[in-house]
């Protein structure tokens, strides 16, 4: 029985779950009726639910906490209510909601919510049958700026959070069904391009003809900046070099291309490994719009001129730092490219939404290209959304800046191989090597290597600046990948081992409820099933290690749960008496899950490890 029969006092409309919408949302929206019904004045009021973390079952499993709120509002209006008072009228307004068991009253006045049993057996049967399937959202065009290393510069640690920080967000706004452009804004243009063509035109005079083969662009880098600060002739050339790839010379532009080329297959290779999929436009997409921007913004009287330099100011207050639109020698800036591009997005692309994925120390930058945005009407707060996801730094096992111990920067690839040759040692020190194929192991090490440096990454507050440590992240034990992608591995393994045929889960459907009679197969339905509070809630804020958090929080409660109920019955003999058709169906389920979990956080998992 639900609560309808009891107390829809408010007699509204019984409340329908779609099958798409999170829990929370669903009570939101039963509390949001029972508010508008009970106080008809303060319907606007924003509905507060929060998951009850208490491990004593008798607070319930959600909580509505507005009536302390309502009883003050009152209050203001002249009206004495007692804030118990007002949750009993809350709970008498609900209408009937087939999610809800029961609701109580609680301490100063909350009112608990209990979940139906029913309700979540059904909702994992849906879930084993048609698969995971994403809450309902409102769509959104969204473009995600990540990963936007710089051409002949080393792809640094720095880039790597942005990457597999945009990676999963992009999966993650993908599987919510937003429309998402990902933009790799590639540091391709500026006047450091001046000197590089003017060195290799001294060092590979026959380039048009021949590719050169640069095989240190850093290196090649260094060398030019060497003489363009000791060589005055070779200044000017570098500088001439700049106007004509500006103006699109055919020699300056192969030769831009062809150093543009050295990088791009460098950062290709780290993309292919981490499986990572992005669209370059770099900043010399925007060459033509920088020209124009720079004539939308004059025209509105924005800019000042300052030393020779053209500004703009983020507001009207004139205060905080300008931008550099205009450079004293006419040449644009970092700031230029920017304003070029976020007029682009919306203006062009249509976008609703721009992400940009850049470490914390281009905040000031950010906050000040999307107030200058709007204040030269590109960017209407109203209708777009811009944000800064800011990470902090990569740190060392020394809390010092991330390094190698001979003090350079860590190259990438490197990196990854480090990666590779732990997780193999880390394998082979479970004997894995013994029982895998070389394929199955191969399979393994990619994983957890992959794996590990990805999670490592993403189940820290991308905020804080992060220790990076294969030691710490290989661990079996606690919030790692290592441990996340065995217990995924075992579960998998337990339909495999029953001696059943688990494959055709609507067939099985057909014939098994899912029953939630033990303590433990009840707490894993519900951690099961705020799957899609949680992505809401990471698609809101932006942030992965909710999801990282769910993750281990799933594969804790299925350990309990797997430590106290039997899914298969083996006599002394260790044959196989009796199978528990509902149980597998909850590893089933909880696979299904993690899977989908596990592939917005960029963890491949195998079927054997
Ligand atoms: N290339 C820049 C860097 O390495 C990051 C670019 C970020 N995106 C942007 N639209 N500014 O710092």
């Amino acid at each position: 029985k639900s609560i309808a029969e009891e107390s829809n006092a408010g007699g509204g409309a019984a409340a329908k779950p779609k099958e798409s919408s999170s829990i929370t949302e669903h009570l939101e929206s039963v509390f949001g009726q029972a508010i508008a019904s009970a106080f008809p004045e303060f319907r606007d009021t924003p509905v507060i639910i929060a998951p009850v973390n208490s491990t004593s079952a008798k607070f319930g499993d959600y909580q509505c906490n507005n009536a302390m709120g309502l009883s003050k509002k009152l209050k203001e209006k002249g009206i004495n209510k007692a804030p118990r008072d007002i949750a009993t009228e809350l709970k008498g307004h609900c209408p009937a909601s087939p999610i809800i068991e029961k609701l109580e009253i609680a301490g100063a006045g909350f009112v608990n919510v209990f979940l139906s049993k029913d309700y979540a057996s059904s909702a994992l049967s849906n879930l084993l049958r048609n698969g995971v399937t994403p809450p309902e959202v409102i769509k959104k065009r969204v473009l995600v700026d990540f990963s936007s290393p710089n051409i002949a510069k080393q792809m640094h640690v720095g880039h790597l959070r942005s990457t597999i920080i945009g990676e999963s967000l992009c999966r993650l706004l993908e599987f919510l069904q937003h429309d998402v452009i990902r933009i790799n804004h590639l540091g391709d243009w500026g006047t450091q391009f001046g000197m590089l063509i003017a060195h290799l035109e001294d060092r590979f005079p026959n380039y048009l003809n021949e590719s050169p083969p640069i095989s240190d662009l850093q290196l090649f880098y260094k060398e030019s900046k060497k003489r363009f600060d000791e060589d005055e002739e070779f200044k000017k050339r570098a500088y001439s070099r700049v106007v004509s790839l500006q103006k699109g010379v055919p020699n300056s532009i192969k030769a831009w291309e062809l150093i543009c080329n050295v990088s791009r297959k460098e950062f290709q290779t780290i993309y292919e490994r981490l499986d990572i999929s992005v669209k370059e436009r770099g900043e010399s997409f925007y060459q033509s719009r920088m020209l124009s921007v720079v004539e939308y913004l004059r025209g509105k009287g924005l800019l000042e001129v300052d030393e020779g330099r053209e500004i703009m100011w983020p507001d009207d207050t004139k205060t905080g730092i300008p931008l550099t639109i205009v450079k004293s020698d006419g040449g644009f800036t970092y700031d230029t490219s920017d304003m070029a591009a976020i007029r682009h997005r919306l203006e062009e692309e249509l976008c609703d939404w721009i992400i940009y994925v850049v470490d914390s120390g281009q905040s000031t930058h950010f906050n000040t290209i999307f107030k200058a945005a709007e204040r030269s009407a590109i960017l209407n707060p109203l209708s777009h959304r811009v944000d800064h996801v800011q990470f902090g730094v990569v740190l060392g096992e020394d809390g010092k800046k991330f390094k190698t111990r001979s003090g350079d920067t860590v190259k990438l690839a490197d990196l990854l191989d480090e990666g590779m040759k732990r997780s193999l040692q880390q394998l082979e020190s479970r004997g894995r090597d013994k029982v895998l194929t070389p394929q199955e192991l191969k399979d393994a090490q990619e994983s957890l290597a992959y794996g590990c440096i990805k999670y490592s990454d993403l189940c820290h507050n991308r905020i804080s600046d992060y220790i990076f440590s294969f030691d710490k992240m290989l661990e079996d034990r606690g919030n790692t990948a290592v441990y996340l992608l065995y217990t995924y591995t075992r579960i998998c393994s337990i339909a495999r081992n029953s001696g059943e045929d688990f494959t055709n889960l609507p067939e099985i459907l057909k014939k098994t409820n899912i029953v939630l009679a033990h303590e433990k197969e009840w707490k894993l339905a519900k951690t099961l099933l705020k799957l899609h509070d949680i992505l809401i809630k990471c698609s809101k804020e932006l942030f992965l290690h909710f999801l990282c958090e769910f993750c281990f929080e799933v594969c804790t409660v299925f350990t309990e749960f797997y430590d106290s109920c039997y899914c298969i019955e083996k006599n002394k003999q260790g044959d196989i008496i009796a199978v528990n058709h509902s149980r597998i169906l909850m590893c089933e389920a909880t696979a299904a899950v993690l899977r989908q979990c596990f592939y917005i956080l960029g963890l491949k998992p195998v079927s054997k490890m």
